[in-house]
């Protein structure tokens, strides 16, 4: 019998591409971009398997196009907002993620976040860097104090709950926004669930850990920022069009909040002339909370796995759409 035949959208760990390639016939796009859209499209009517990564447009098109011969997506991401899962489910297409492996990575990479926009960190390592060491003084590069702080966490799932585990050296409050409460981060890590707005008028940070879904595309825009207040920071390492970049513009141009920290943005990348780039006050990162060697490599283990599983008809051990196993 043929091996199945396996695309994956850019080179992951070596480790995990060997484990696929032992039991199919693999081709790997080297480049350090993604593939386009139309070579996307070419290169999923031929395969079993998609390995794919949050960069990829998976559309109903694609999905269909595929001609019934795909069998399984395997994003290496937790997140699956650039795949349409109805669409794979219709089409029986289980949908593969990799949820757990990067939530520590994820919830370090906002601290660094929140302490680097809160203490000018990046501000004053380009200070020095342009050679403008300013001399000590007493108000020189002032920010923050982050201990004794309230965060607000939008989104107490697996992410926001290791955020807030990291707040208790800092001897933080920390409030929850969540659709549903969390009992174990209310007892375990003292979290205090609020309303939506509350926590919007009475955090020093807002920090976003929701999915991104219909219901939630921008979900910090002009009111929302008019609630926060103005010495308060926004952090986000969720997904960018949780925030309305105009409304962020024009409360960092009015001063309604003191500033922001973003590892995501709408759109990536930003573009150069973006207004938003002027701002010392806001740190911007290219969507790399989960980029440490480590969890990158679990990650694309973490998605072989779910593709070889699918390949095999198997359920998928981390699968976002479970529904494709009720349908008939
Ligand atoms: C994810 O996994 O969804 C992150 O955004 C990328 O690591």
């Amino acid at each position: 019998m043929e091996k199945p035949h396996v695309f994956i959208t850019r080179t992951i760990d070596p480790a995990a591409i060997s484990s696929v390639a032992d039991s199919c016939i693999v081709e790997v796009w080297d480049k350090q971009s993604p593939p386009e859209y139309e070579i996307l499209l070419k290169k999923t009517e031929s395969v079993d398997g998609l390995i794919s990564l949050l960069t990829d447009r998976i559309d109903r098109e694609l999905i269909t196009h595929s001609n019934n011969r795909l069998r399984v997506i395997s994003q290496m991401a937790v997140g699956v907002d650039n795949i349409d899962l109805a669409a794979a489910t219709e089409s029986r297409i289980p949908v593969g993620h990799t949820p757990g492996v990067l939530t520590d990575s994820v919830a370090d990479f906002t601290f660094a976040l929140l302490l680097s926009v809160a203490r000018r960190v990046v501000e004053a390592n380009g200070e020095v860097q342009q050679g403008a060491w300013q001399p000590w003084g007493p108000d020189v590069l002032c920010g923050a104090d982050i201990h004794g702080s309230s965060l607000g966490i939008v989104g107490m799932g697996r992410i926001g709950q290791a955020v807030a585990k990291r707040t208790l050296g800092f001897e933080m409050k920390v409030l929850y926004y969540d659709c549903s409460r969390r009992p174990e981060a209310e007892k375990e890590l003292k979290a205090q669930y609020v309303s939506f707005d509350e926590l919007l008028e009475t955090s020093d940070f807002v920090s976003l850990h929701a999915n991104l879904s219909k219901e939630n595309y921008h979900l910090i825009s002009t009111n929302q920022f008019r609630k926060m207040k103005p010495n308060s920071y926004l952090i986000n390492t969720s997904r960018g069009p949780l925030v309305d970049p105009l409304a962020l513009e024009w409360a960092l141009e009015n001063h309604i909040i003191a500033g922001a920290a973003l590892d995501v943005l709408e759109p990536e990348p930003i573009p150069l002339d973006s207004p938003l780039l002027k701002f010392k006050n806001l740190v911007i990162t290219p969507h790399i909370a989960s980029a440490s060697s480590q969890t990158r490599a679990k990650m694309a283990m973490i998605a072989a796995k779910n593709l070889l599983a699918g390949l095999k008809g198997d359920r998928l051990p981390f699968c976002a759409n479970p529904e494709v196993y009720n349908t008939n």
